[in-house]
């Protein structure tokens, strides 16, 4: 986009303001230089990831800017480096329509998918052999952007496809995405571009991390995180988030009138990549390949996939485009996608192993979960080595034998899951997996509940369950008592230090200074983090008890609902289930911990230890627009995942229900939406909304 003239131009121009900037020498009519020269820094940093001068001296550029604008408001321009920072909060989102419909692409997943493909399009086009564009098919969120005479007009999201949300000012956080491009210069007056807008792998963990300093849950992939962000109505919150914008497809253009001729660029494909490159996108000008025929592509598809893990963010497969935009129109679309591009999907990251042995752990509520221990197994950079395969019937369903090979899969590249076993593998020695009758810690019989999958250990002092309670008081979302750790309350356990929760708080010191591995250091952090515990809110530790069906959210409602926590002991079912989204099993399960004196008296020990067990109601979070009100979710969510929008309802006041009730104020209805739907249509007081009716409701 600058020639090497321009580059060495600008740099000197830097280096001249920079200098009458520390002098206070400053021209105000050297204004337009100077956003020239920011602009020019933000491209080698955003664009070419090749910077060429300190962060220090762009922000004292960048200040210098700010400062004459403040000073003469009228030398402000709408494509300033300035004009990205918005002022407050975003209201809404409006919806608007798209200038062309956002079609999606087919997809296709093997070699013969790809052949069948070619001859169709041979044969629309009555061509031999196609020259094809393929570029990465970025797995993000995807927008589209307009420019008019030279400046971004407005961004907006997929929606539906027709229409979007216009998320102009989020779009303007994304420092790769240019404020004005000199589009004239191709005769062009308005166009459409589409993208998708990522979140790095490096910033998606770095965006984690902190979310795991303030305590809250972490995002499941960097696609969600990039969809989310753009939804933030605090754009500050989404500059921070460091997005990235690819640009790969022109919509829409129209001429400046008098200039008929287009630029020869806009005539195939690759040539509009190449535009939207020289113009200062991030357009896959460098990921694109051109082949002649569909051999070539299909090889590179299998390449290409094998690297994927390199790139620095996530795609999910290539994007075959014919390039010639001539030919593309001869070819037109189906209804659903363009019939001149396809997707090739890469494989879901799976891999084989063997299943060596089943044990099985014993939860805080006694619950039995059978956990598979493999060979160790890399899929997608993580190693796998045991396995959750959660209940007896899922190991029946699924055939699972000790000694078979087994199919794993990370599904949505997380939590991995056994696919299936591979029963022609089998040798002949594989034994069926057996699920114990007896608690493997305690030896008390399981039990299993009417209507439930899981097998329990009802023994409450079940020295397994004792652990993993304490494990979770000390929690991170319980008391978070961070230095203790599942190690160390094992080893205190066994030590015999630690035979309650209120023993966390005696605990021997002394003794414990003459461990292995136990310095000083480590000594006053562990103190330290026990004592500061003390202060936890309330709700904190009502969810730190494990009071069965006792989450963060009702924890909350519980905290809310009494001065004192052991005043739950007098209080009826009924009182209990008059409670926001407690119905009669969370009910029972609270009532039941408070009956049992012991329980009581463990309360007051704690209370004697020092611990809150008053209601603060002050701490209750509160005070957005959807405040008091019930929402549940059900169906398949297209744009948002189901922990973000569950997320949304939270952050914004509301409250999510377990289940359709005459309590609950909006059901989400996604695609395929079954029972939950036909009940809520017999409560005429319940509001049927769709996700995007939920997505204008939020951003009110
Ligand atoms: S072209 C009319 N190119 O994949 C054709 N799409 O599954 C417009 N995507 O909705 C799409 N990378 O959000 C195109 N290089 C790429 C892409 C790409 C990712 C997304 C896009 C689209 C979806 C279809």
């Amino acid at each position: 986009m600058y020639s090497q003239q321009q580059t060495v131009k600008l740099q000197n121009l830097s280096k001249s303001l920079l200098e009458q900037t520390k002098e206070h020498s400053f021209k105000t009519e050297e204004v337009d230089k100077l956003r020239d020269v920011l602009r020019y820094h933000e491209y080698r940093y955003y664009i070419m990831s090749d910077p060429l001068i300190s962060d220090f001296e762009y922000d004292t550029l960048y200040k210098q800017l700010e400062k004459i604008e403040s000073e003469h408001p009228a030398l402000v321009s709408p494509d300033s480096p300035t004009q990205r920072v918005a002022k407050g909060l975003t209201k809404d989102f409006p919806t608007v329509q798209h200038l062309v419909p956002m079609l999606s692409l087919e997809n296709s997943y093997n070699a013969d998918d790809l052949i069948d493909w070619d001859r169709k399009a041979r044969e629309l086009t009555g061509l031999e052999n196609i020259e094809y564009c393929v570029e990465p098919k970025f797995d993000g969120a995807s927008i589209s952007l307009i420019y008019e005479n030279d400046l971004l007009a407005r961004g907006a999201t997929r929606g539906d496809g027709v229409e979007g949300d216009d998320i102009t000012t989020n779009i303007k956080q994304i420092r790769s995405v240019p404020l004005s491009a000199k589009f004239a210069a191709y005769g062009i007056r308005q166009i459409e571009i589409r993208g998708e807008v990522l979140m790095t792998k490096n910033n998606f963990k770095k965006y984690n991390d902190q979310l795991a300093e303030q305590n809250l849950p972490p995002l499941a992939n960097p696609r969600n995180a990039a969809a989310g962000s753009l939804r933030i109505k605090d754009p500050k919150e989404v500059s921070r988030r460091n997005l990235e914008a690819f640009l790969y497809h022109v919509s829409y253009h129209s001429n400046i009138d008098g200039q008929p001729n287009i630029d020869e660029s806009l005539k195939t494909h690759s040539g509009s990549l190449q535009m939207l490159w020289d113009l200062g996108f991030r357009s896959p000008q460098k990921e694109k390949k051109i082949f002649k025929g569909i051999q070539a592509v299909i090889e590179h598809c299998r390449e290409f996939e094998i690297t994927r893990d390199e790139l620095p963010y996530e795609i999910d497969g290539i994007v075959i485009k014919v390039n010639e935009i001539a030919l593309q129109d001869k070819m037109g679309m189906t209804t659903h996608h363009p019939r001149w591009a396809i997707a090739f999907k890469f494989k879901a990251r799976q891999a084989t192993t063997k299943l060596r042995a089943a044990e099985f752990q014993i939860g805080r509520t006694g619950a039995v979960t059978p956990v598979a221990k493999l060979d160790p197994v890399s899929i997608g950079g993580v190693t796998v080595s045991s396995i959750s395969i959660h209940n007896e019937e899922y190991i029946r369903e699924k055939d699972l034998r000790i000694g078979d090979t087994v199919l794993i899969e990370r599904a949505g590249d997380v939590i991995p899951q056994i696919v299936k076993s591979l029963p022609e593998l089998r040798e002949g020695n594989e034994k069926k997996i057996h699920f114990p009758k007896q608690c493997p810690v305690c030896k008390t019989d399981l039990v299993k509940e009417e209507g439930e999958a899981v097998w329990r250990c009802t023994n409450i002092n079940c020295p397994a369950q004792v652990v993993e309670r304490i494990i979770h008081f000390t929690s991170k979302d319980a008391m978070d008592i961070r230095s203790f750790g599942d190690a160390n309350v094992r080893k205190f356990f066994e030590l015999g230090f630690l035979k309650y929760i209120p023993d966390i708080y005696k605990l021997p010191f002394d003794k414990i200074s003459g461990l292995e591995g136990f310095g000083e250091q480590s000594m006053s952090n562990l103190k330290a983090a026990i004592e500061a515990s003390k202060q936890q809110p309330l709700h904190r530790l009502i969810y730190a008890l494990g009071i069965r069906f006792v989450g963060e959210t009702t924890a909350r409602v519980l905290a809310n609902a009494v001065h004192y926590l052991p005043d739950f002991k007098n209080k009826s079912l009924e009182d209990l289930q008059a409670l926001e989204d407690i119905g009669p099993k969370v009910a029972g399960s609270i009532s039941k911990f408070f009956s049992f004196p012991e329980n009581i008296t463990m309360l007051q020990e704690l209370e004697n230890l020092g611990l809150n067990l008053k209601s603060n109601k002050s701490i209750i979070t509160a005070g957005g627009n959807l405040d008091g009100q019930t929402f549940l979710f059900t169906g398949a969510l297209l744009e948002l995942k189901r922990g973000e929008a569950e997320e949304m309802v939270e952050k914004n006041g509301g409250k999510l229900l377990s289940g359709v009730s005459s309590k609950l104020n909006y059901l989400v209805v996604g695609e395929d939406a079954g029972s939950k739907l036909e009940k809520a249509k017999r409560i005429p007081t319940i509001k049927i909304l769709t996700e995007k009716e939920f997505l204008q409701l939020i951003s009110l």
